[in-house]
């Protein structure tokens, strides 16, 4: 496995993209099973769940194409195949947003239990209980979920929680479904928006995507399309909060600051300096901040868990103590032994973690076991005194394109040592 080898104490300075959102463009792959068309996609992120999607894809009989200008055609005139290979399956999450579209297409499909980040129990039971509500019979043996929708009729389904996932799942099922699909509680979060967008650009009719309403109007068919997704919200807050623990004066392009607000208000409250400007967010910090006090990982709009671990990694060396709830995933708060041993304060119940800044964190030798505690333990390594060594550094690869390479041009010095 890889390792970083990250010197600690530079300070953060430059202009920095963010690329295409992982998980837009994981459901939107997805979606591309709903279209008897060609699907061009650009700004193609490098990101290994993203390959793992596409190899799936392929499994299926659909035929891909990547250009050099990270343009990606997906041509799924041809899908036949109804089994998803576990083997692929196994390797990510959102093989379970296949059952969704895969059932409306070809009316059948076989999938094994999904694979992806050890963050908690993960689930999948709103999923199939949407899908069974649209008069899916959903089997579950041996491990695998078989479910078969030679009818699949529009309903009204009430989540029960705001599940990305499940919307996502639903709204896909509900796209080439007979007649009309509303989903009450459905996520708000703005991948969910761009897969409307996106399903209504092959013609789709989908409305309330962003509100808790969505409402699904079955069309016969899906044709071509080209699309640009959004840029990653993530991405762009593993940056900020790099920037502000490190200190400088960092200027994040391509981002829509309105998706993660929630970031920007406690970086403001914390000492940080942020300007923004259409897509661009400028960031001047002196590194010497107060901590966000309370974290409280809620659905969107609220703070996002997936940035949770790399926010915790800030409150490790700002002025004063911070209670971070974790709501959505239960061992999200994997990587405080690690920051532990890196000489932070760290008290962990349950969902909780206590965490009161110290003077300096001071490099160790630790592992990353999923991939935002990855990105939060590389933050930690630049911040820290002294040398880390961070091993299992592929766990971050699977939402960051060279992660260390975009830090290294805002000025810190990271190592990949590949063995
Ligand atoms: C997606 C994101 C992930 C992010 C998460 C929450 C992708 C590929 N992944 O994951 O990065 O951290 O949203 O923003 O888009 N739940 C159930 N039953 C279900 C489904 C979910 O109880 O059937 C629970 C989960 O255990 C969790 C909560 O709902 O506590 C949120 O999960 P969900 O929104 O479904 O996350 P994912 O779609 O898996």
């Amino acid at each position: 496995m890889d390792k970083f080898i990250i010197n600690g104490g530079n300070t953060l300075n430059g202009v920095i993209d963010v690329p295409s959102a992982k998980n837009s463009y994981l459901a939107i792959l997805a979606g591309c099973v709903l279209s008897s068309g060609v699907v061009c996609l650009h700004n193609y992120p490098k990101f290994d769940d993203i390959d793992k999607m596409l190899d799936i894809l392929t499994s299926l009989g659909c035929k891909i194409e990547r250009k050099e200008d990270r343009t990606l055609y997906i041509d799924c005139r041809n899908i036949t195949n109804y089994v998803i290979p576990q083997k692929l399956a196994k390797k990510i999450r959102s093989s379970i947003f296949l059952l969704g579209p895969m059932l409306s297409r070809l009316k059948k499909v076989l999938v094994t239990y999904p694979g992806g980040c050890d963050i908690g129990s993960r689930p999948i039971d709103l999923h199939l209980k949407g899908l069974k509500t649209l008069n899916a019979k959903i089997v579950e043996r041996f491990g695998f979920i078989e479910a078969d929708a030679p009818n699949l009729i529009g309903e009204n389904v009430h989540l029960d929680y705001p599940s990305v996932g499940a919307t996502e799942n639903i709204m896909m099922a509900g796209v080439l479904a007979k007649g009309t699909t509303k989903i009450f509680n459905s996520a708000k979060e703005p991948e969910i928006v761009d897969l409307q967008n996106f399903i209504n650009a092959m013609g789709g009719k989908i409305s309330g995507a962003g509100t808790d309403t969505i409402t699904i109007q079955g069309v016969e068919k899906l044709g071509s399309v080209e699309y640009t997704p959004i840029t990653d919200r993530i991405i762009a807050g593993t940056y900020l909060l790099a920037g502000a623990g490190c200190g400088g004066d960092i200027t994040i392009k391509n981002v829509d600051y309105e998706h993660i607000y929630s970031l920007i208000t406690k970086l403001k409250n914390s000492g940080c300096k942020i300007d923004i400007k259409g897509d661009t967010i400028r960031q001047v910090s002196n590194g010497k901040l107060k901590t966000f006090s309370s974290i409280e990982t809620l659905p969107y709009p609220g703070f996002p868990t997936d940035l949770q671990p790399q926010a915790l990694v800030l409150q490790t060396i700002s002025e004063g103590t911070c209670i971070i709830t974790e709501n959505l995933f239960e061992t999200r708060f994997k990587h405080t032994p690690e920051l532990i041993k890196m000489g932070a304060n760290i008290v962990t119940r349950d969902r909780m973690a206590i965490v009161t800044g110290v003077n300096k964190l001071y490099g160790a030798d630790v592992t990353c076991y999923d991939l935002r505690a990855g990105s939060a333990l590389t933050i930690a390594g630049m911040l820290a005194e002294g040398t880390t060594t961070l091993n299992d550094v592929k766990n971050i690869d699977r939402g960051y394109e060279k992660l260390e390479e975009a830090f290294n041009k805002l000025g810190a010095n990271i190592k990949r040592v590949t063995r």
